[in-house]
């Protein structure tokens, strides 16, 4: 227990040199990570569950109505390993079907919710060992001795990989490559390329939901950080950047002002924003090439009848 105060002190000077560095470059920015507070998990639940965000509705009528094909390519799989485990409702549908799973390993860096998720698991399915590792998926993770390490999978849903610029995204699927090793899969889901006005109500979408999900961001650097943002002196901002084919979401300031953080004070200029990120959108051709580039194969995908999103079925085939 006598842990616990050290520990939530170092995570807090993270999270402020973090905002600091962030908040002192030329272009404004603030890690996404740093989103998903309680409050700010519980906005990005209310966002899913939203007429205009297509996404998590649409993966998973994707997931439900092939869930017998996507099984049925996977049979063989024996470990798990499921990365930044989000919802486990997704998962769910694929540890009904996956026969000769031995072990499931949801990866978080989020201690807390990925214990919870462990726990639920468990209950209901009695016969797997559900092992939680505690680490950051964008580097390799060393599977312990005991998984079996013969048939290992990876599944990344969420477009989450969509969150990452171009040449991040490569970095993290060789990581994960290097954990599934050669000839082992992931299946992934992509948010792909669809009109514009579509994606500008997702993300900017008539409840505010999303803007409140942006602005979350700023309370909780004034309650954790010591700092006093006006948070009605800013607003959010989706935008469509297409010859990056994604949205970009920023905090704009109204007016000019200051800012004070701990010791350091920032200043902002009317109309200047803070980027908290990016979302992009591909085609299955340039996933395919994104992929490529970092070992893996297509071998199947699945896409719901608008093609608004895809679940995809990659292999590794060179390190
Ligand atoms: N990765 C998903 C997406 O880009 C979910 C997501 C992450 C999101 N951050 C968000 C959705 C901010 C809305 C706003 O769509």
């Amino acid at each position: 227990m006598d842990m616990i105060a050290p520990l939530q002190e170092v995570i807090l000077e993270r999270f402020y040199q973090d905002v600091v560095a962030g908040l002192s470059a030329a272009d404004k920015s603030l890690p996404c990570k740093y989103f998903y507070d309680q409050r700010g998990s519980q906005l990005f639940d209310q966002i899913c569950e939203l007429d205009a965000y297509y996404v998590t509705r649409t993966e998973m009528n994707i997931m439900q109505r092939f869930a017998h094909e996507i099984a049925a390519e996977l049979s063989h799989v024996e470990t798990l390993v499921e990365l930044g485990s989000g919802s486990s409702v997704k998962t769910r549908l694929l540890l009904d079907q996956l026969g000769r799973l031995a072990v499931y390993a949801p990866v978080d860096i989020s201690t807390e919710h990925l214990y919870e998720t462990a726990v639920a698991l468990k209950r209901d399915y009695p016969r797997l060992s559900v092992t939680p590792l505690s680490a950051d998926f964008t580097q390799p993770i060393c599977l312990p001795e005991s998984f079996p390490q013969e048939f290992v999978a990876a599944y990344f849903p969420g477009s989450t990989i969509g969150n990452f610029e171009p040449h991040q995204a490569i970095q993290l699927l060789r990581a994960i490559a290097a954990t599934c090793r050669l000839g082992g899969e992931l299946l992934i889901g992509v948010d792909l390329e669809k009109p514009e006005a579509v994606l500008q109500s997702a993300y900017d979408d008539p409840q505010q939901v999303t803007a409140e999900f942006n602005l979350n961001l700023l309370h909780r650097i004034n309650r954790e950080l010591d700092a006093d943002f006006q948070i009605s002196q800013f607003r959010h901002v989706a935008q469509f950047n297409s010859a990056a084919s994604r949205i970009e979401l920023y905090l704009e300031s109204l007016t000019e002002q200051q800012v004070t953080i701990g010791q350091q004070e920032f200043h902002f200029a009317p109309g200047e924003r803070i980027l908290t990120e990016y979302s992009h959108k591909y085609s299955i051709a340039q996933f395919t090439e994104l992929a490529a580039a970092a070992g893996f194969a297509v071998e199947e995908y699945w896409t719901d009848d608008r093609e608004y999103f895809a679940v995809m079925l990659l292999r590794v085939v060179k390190h």
